[in-house]
């Protein structure tokens, strides 16, 4: 399989319950080299940019509010089938559905406060990398 790079973000909900070394610890567990990472508060404006495509969703406001509620960590995950992976790891996008020993059904508080945010292909993942990182950034 090929060598894959992902956007991951570290959502407020376990940023500020001082969870980021426990996430990172499951990637890393699976397989997943964190080669960039910073931590930031978002704007509600930003959240909005990065999450354009679900504007039209009865939900936006309340993520885009959420997302700027609090730091953030935004890291790329480099491995093979990285995406795949980290959607593996991450468990589904609502917590009450993901599977045993994936951060979501350990960490996340609900389909809102979900921990965190993964890439959903190889065309979002670069398109996402970029909003966040320079290439100089990226150390592999
Ligand atoms: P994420 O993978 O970051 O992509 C979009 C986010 O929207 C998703 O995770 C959830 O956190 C959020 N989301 C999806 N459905 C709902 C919902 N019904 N109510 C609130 N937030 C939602």
């Amino acid at each position: 399989m090929a060598i894959e790079r992902t956007l991951s973000i570290i959502k407020p909900d376990a940023t500020k319950r001082n969870l980021t070394g426990k996430i990172n610890a499951k990637f890393e567990d699976a397989g997943l080299r964190i080669i960039a990472q910073k931590r930031i508060h978002l704007t509600k404006a930003q959240a909005g940019e990065f999450y354009a495509v679900h504007k039209e969703r009865p939900f936006f406001d309340e993520l885009t509010t959420f997302m700027a509620s609090e730091p953030v960590v935004v890291q790329v995950l480099e491995g093979e089938g990285a995406i795949a992976k980290n959607r593996e790891v991450m468990g589904a996008t609502n917590p009450a559905d993901a599977a045993p020993g994936t951060i979501r059904a350990e960490f996340a508080e609900s389909v809102g406060e979900n921990s965190v945010h993964g890439s959903d292909a190889p065309e979002t993942a670069a398109v996402e990398i970029a909003f966040y990182f320079s290439g100089l950034e990226l150390v592999g």
